[in-house]
């Protein structure tokens, strides 16, 4: 479904956006506090956006592209992961253009998800993130998400054990 904001338009995944999406996965700073290192080869990226879309046509995952409505630029992606119809709960997940950041982006398309899941019947969304991603971080409090807790050392990233925070947020 096609969510709109004040300034954003976010529309569900294709094939197609997979050159769009490969300069955010690419990009060491964007990716600086993600599980996943920077991916440096196209293809890569194409396989993993055609498995998301087999995963959002099998209701296990929703992934959105977030545009600028007027000027049309791509602006990011965000996602609920892990979709458990049973207990009505998602994970969220997040990544806007560097060039965009500390504009409200983030912000509005995490809105604009919080809107669609409680719409759709979620009840219980989490987050995680790396303890220390201070945007990602100040992003979720803003919009009421409380850090629950830690995952000691759950992340192996760059040759060094990381914790992450957990955030969870009642719809
Ligand atoms: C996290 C991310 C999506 C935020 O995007 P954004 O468009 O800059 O988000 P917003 O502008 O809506 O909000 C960022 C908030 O962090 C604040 N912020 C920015 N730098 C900060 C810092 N160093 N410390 C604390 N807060 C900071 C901003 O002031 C803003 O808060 P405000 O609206 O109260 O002023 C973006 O930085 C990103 O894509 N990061 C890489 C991927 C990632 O970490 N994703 C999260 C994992 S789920």
């Amino acid at each position: 479904m096609i969510l709109e904001t004040e300034r954003l338009t976010l529309a569900p995944l294709t094939v197609d956006d997979a050159p769009l999406i490969y300069p955010f996965l690419s990009d060491a700073e964007v990716m600086s506090n993600l599980d996943q290192e920077p991916i440096e080869d196209p293809d890569e990226v194409a396989g993993r956006v055609a498995a998301q879309v087999d995963q959002m046509g099998a209701g296990d995952a929703a992934y959105w592209c977030i545009r600028h409505t007027t000027s049309g630029a791509f602006l990011g992606y965000c996602e609920f992961i892990d979709i458990d119809k049973r207990h009505d709960r998602a994970e969220i997940r997040f990544v806007v253009d560097r060039k965009g950041w500390g504009q409200g982006f983030g912000a509005e398309a995490v809105s604009a998800l919080l809107a669609y899941g409680a719409s759709s019947g979620l009840k219980s969304l989490v987050a995680s993130t790396h303890v220390g991603d201070n945007r990602a971080e100040h992003l979720l409090q803003k919009l009421g998400f409380k850090a629950e807790g830690y995952l000691k050392g759950a992340v192996h990233r760059d040759g060094e054990r990381r914790d992450r925070r957990l955030y969870a947020l009642e719809l």
